[in-house]
């Protein structure tokens, strides 16, 4: 009936925010080496770097905090936290991790070999990386409709399944020793993947008898998608519609950073009793006693509640609803950017945002540094500098597949007030695009180059 949606919780405990001038935030960035990650965070106003493990605990979460059982076996916040995970997937076997990466390391020891290969809607890099560990090949496999930015297209996220017939096609099914299904993407811009499209990629992975997992991490944002956009879908809530996703599957990971809105936690979840007991084997080994995992009787706890407050319709409803309020204003305001917006965050086009600047002179820094700068908001480059690469040899730079600029939004933290003081700033900084400047690498090391490298703009 209103066309304000609130916020669906109230405060009761402030962060105060450190307020800086731009002349602070330039001599603060330039001691960075012109790198956001390393910025001391409390020199940051609003923190748009991840929505993972960033989100606001309830009431309830802190008050199961305080009832969490440290014992080393058996203890009851195991027992609860197992079973709200079993309640909303469905999966029997259920083993806690410290963090996503965590389950996924364990899942592709047990699972893949040398020489595999693992098709995914989109790898996110963690995931890739415990792939290629393992010597096996993470495949990604997108849906051809993610390559336009603009279109209305409501499920981005989903995988090519001609992609995937192929994949088969061409590897065999002994080599492919399951697939998997990143909900939402995030690397896919946050998209959501389809009931049918889940429905559609679990029949081929069955005519290959070949397990199907989820990447679970933001399964709520996801459903409530479902819910929003697919047809047959309205009436459905957003749990049966998790519980009909996991219902195609064999199990999943899951970083409880995100839709369980805890600070710390993951798990692994299968169906496949021999499967859990081996993943317990490396459980022990390195993360620690099965009904612990590596985390604290008080983080289970914190998960068990918050599994289940992340699919309260009523959160995702202002979830969902308010990352779309910011990407409609900054939309309607001329900036580009991936449209529809997802679930957890606005994915802004650099390339067409610093149109003035190839790739290898990395305009998704020169954006993100530029929201700093001008409003010391705190967002992440997914472009030449995280993707791109350098040879060594000769010093040339060669350009990442896109060139996008991510401002992930914590969740419960951050109010209308705060993300439409972003929006201001994203539109300022739109405003004075023909300003922004080069950027070239100074130092930087052989992998994952954008946590540390260090730059300078070229004037
Ligand atoms: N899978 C997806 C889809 C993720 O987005 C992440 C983390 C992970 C796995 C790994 O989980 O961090 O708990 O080990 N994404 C964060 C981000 C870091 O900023 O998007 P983790």
């Amino acid at each position: 009936m209103f066309k304000t949606i609130i916020e669906p919780f109230r405060i009761k405990v402030v962060e105060q925010i450190r307020m800086t001038t731009p002349e602070q935030r330039e001599e603060m960035i330039r001691a960075a080496g012109y790198n956001i990650f390393a910025l001391h965070s409390d020199d940051v106003i609003i923190d748009l770097l991840t929505d993972s493990g960033t989100g606001a605990m309830s009431a309830n979460q802190w008050g199961g905090v305080m009832r969490g059982d440290e014992s080393y076996a058996g203890s009851p916040s195991y027992f609860h936290f197992r079973d709200s995970v079993q309640d909303i997937t469905g999966f029997e076997y259920v083993i806690p991790t410290h963090q996503g990466r965590a389950a996924e390391r364990i899942l592709f020891s047990v699972m893949c070999g040398e020489g595999d290969v693992v098709p995914n809607n989109s790898h996110f890099d963690t995931t890739r990386a415990n792939v290629e560990a393992r010597g096996a090949i993470a495949l990604d496999l997108p849906s051809t409709e993610l390559a336009d930015m603009d279109s209305d297209y409501p499920f981005k996220g989903d995988m090519d399944v001609e992609g995937l017939r192929a994949a088969f096609a061409e590897h065999g099914a002994a080599r492919i020793p399951l697939v998997m299904l990143t909900v939402t993407n995030n690397s896919g811009g946050g998209q959501p993947v389809s009931m049918a499209n889940v429905r559609e990629v679990a029949a081929v992975c069955r005519e290959f008898d070949t397990p199907l997992y989820l990447d679970a991490c933001r399964i709520a944002e996801n459903a409530y998608f479902i819910k929003q956009r697919e047809p047959g879908y309205a009436d459905t809530s957003v749990r049966t519609i998790v519980r009909e996703m996991c219902g195609l599957t064999q199990g999943c990971t899951m970083s409880a950073k995100k839709d369980a809105i805890v600070n710390m936690g993951g798990f692994l979840a299968t169906r496949d009793p021999e499967l859990a007991r081996e993943e317990k084997n490396l459980l022990i080994l390195t993360e620690g006693f099965p009904t612990y995992g590596g985390l604290s009787g008080r983080d289970l706890e914190a998960i068990a509640i918050g599994m289940q407050e992340g699919i309260d319709e009523d959160y995702l409803h202002y979830r969902i609803t308010s990352t779309r309020y910011v990407g409609q204003h900054l939309r309607d305001a001329g900036v580009p950017l991936l449209w529809p917006t997802g679930g957890h965050a606005i994915y802004l086009d650099a390339e067409r945002f610093a149109a003035h600047l190839e790739p290898t002179q990395f305009p998704g820094v020169s954006v993100a540094i530029a929201l700093y700068l001008l409003g010391g908001v705190r967002a992440c480059e997914i472009g030449t500098l995280m993707f791109g690469r350098h040879d060594p040899d000769t010093g040339q730079e060669s350009a990442g597949p896109r060139e996008l600029v991510r401002l992930a939004i914590p969740r419960r933290v951050y109010t209308q007030s705060h993300m439409d003081y972003v929006i201001e700033v994203v539109v300022k900084a739109f405003e004075e695009r023909d300003s922004l400047p080069a950027y070239r690498i100074v130092e930087q090391a052989p992998v994952l180059r954008h946590f540390s490298a260090k730059l300078e703009p070229v004037r």
